[in-house]
């Protein structure tokens, strides 16, 4: 197990004061709080060396292109792609969803599949196509639990044309937090030669991630959850981001240019990022990598495993009172729960939360507007969600200011 103490003493967010009194942070499937190695790593980009990468040949730059390409390799490394190229740096996971999208031909005979309980980055886009007569869009209902059957899928897979379909999903989702069977998806997807993108948003900081094993063609991640700055990156086999359209075109995408109209484009992944890049939050990204490396993912996932159960079992004491989304086994789902307080405004709880227990946390649909509309959540709902730093004593307190809550307002 982890040393969740020594852990806590990495992160000084944590011991700041609201009117005097400690804070409890449970927001982290929004945004997750900086280590002090990836604070630094910006402090140091921006106090000693601040440069555009790749362009010239100055100390500065030679030394920001180094940790920009070391902070690629690590990553790669780290989800054991099979090059660092196979690494495309974007703004966030929805940028690179955006950016997996632009394998399509869009020619309205291709069908994307998705399902019901997906956040916006994965729905929005697809239906804007839709309704632009570009894709067909096929939304498979995930139930409460948030996990799609796999003979539903394999339904719709098999009513598609073979390699004329891309199925995008979440493997953890940000609401139900139930966790799907990457490979096994894989492979039904792969047997009729469809394209299979991942939303790692909300798996990627919290468990063990092996591209190679779960055999996903393209998969998108935001650092921001995982202990990095505001920045994520695209990882896409190979062969997939050479066929790949870039999203945006620019600086240092193309190795030349001629008029007329002759430009050389630059390989993945120089193509896909055009103009000044995030620089700082990238190499901050590989000091983020570093930092979950030295914990070890599986011990961070057994971590929360164990504040998913305490929160669980706390929860199943409210009886009628409220229920939440997803699985009921702590194993089989992420820590964090969106909870529908019968009759009780979640928004006004949150609030509550925050004036008068210091706990902060989300209220609302989550980005998942269409998943909460299914179900009738039409009022949203309060989500805590954990993560390594927060405690068992945490999770207990978040509790029992919930149920004092919910005994004055209802
Ligand atoms: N996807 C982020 C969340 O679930 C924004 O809070």
């Amino acid at each position: 197990m982890i040393d969740v103490k020594n852990i806590r003493e990495d992160f000084p967010a944590l011991f700041e004061l609201k009117d005097g009194r400690p804070i409890i942070y449970c927001d982290s499937a929004c945004m997750s709080l900086k280590p002090k190695p990836v604070i630094q790593a910006l402090m140091d980009y921006y106090t000693k060396y601040t440069a555009c990468a790749g362009r010239s040949p100055h100390m500065y730059s030679r030394e920001t292109t180094k940790r920009y390409e070391d902070a690629r390799e690590k990553t790669a490394n780290f989800i054991n792609a099979k090059n660092s190229s196979e690494v495309v740096w974007t703004k966030n996971t929805t940028e690179a969803l955006n950016l997996g999208s632009m394998i399509l031909k869009l020619d309205g005979s291709e069908i994307i599949i998705t399902t019901s309980e997906s956040h916006n980055s994965n729905i929005v886009k697809w239906m804007f196509l839709e309704n632009a007569g570009k894709i067909k869009l096929k939304v498979l209902d995930a139930g409460k639990t948030g996990i799609c059957s796999l003979d539903a899928l394999t339904e719709a897979v098999n009513e598609c044309t073979p390699g004329k379909f891309l199925v995008s999903l979440a493997q953890v989702s940000n609401v139900t937090a139930g966790i799907i069977d990457v490979p096994a998806i894989a492979k039904i997807i792969h047997e009729r030669e469809g394209i299979f993108q991942l939303d790692a948003a909300q798996s990627f900081p919290h468990m063990p991630i092996d591209v190679q094993k779960l055999d996903v063609d393209l998969m998108g991640v935001s650092m921001h959850k995982a202990c990095g700055p505001s920045c994520g990156f695209l990882w896409g086999k190979y062969h997939i981001l050479e066929k790949l359209h870039p999203l945006i075109l620019g600086g240092e995408t193309v190795s030349d240019v001629k008029i007329p109209n002759t430009i050389k484009m630059l390989p993945p992944p120089a193509k896909f990022e055009a103009g000044l890049q995030n620089y700082a939050g990238v190499i901050g990204a590989g000091a983020a990598i570093d930092y979950l490396d030295s914990i070890g993912m599986e011990n961070l996932h057994q971590h929360e495993i164990a504040l998913s159960r305490v929160m669980l079992d706390g929860l199943q004491e409210f009886g009628d009172a409220l229920s939440f989304l997803g699985p009921s086994k702590a194993e089989e789902r992420a820590a964090l729960a969106a909870i529908n307080l019968k009759g009780v405004n979640p928004h006004e709880v949150a609030i509550l939360l925050d004036d008068m227990y210091n706990i902060f946390l989300r209220s609302g649909y989550h980005c998942t507007h269409a998943f909460h509309h299914s179900l009738n959540l039409d009022q949203g709902t309060l989500r805590p969600s954990w993560y390594l730093y927060n405690t068992e004593e945490e999770v207990k307190t978040f509790i029992d200011a919930l149920r004092e809550i919910m005994d004055t307002l209802s």
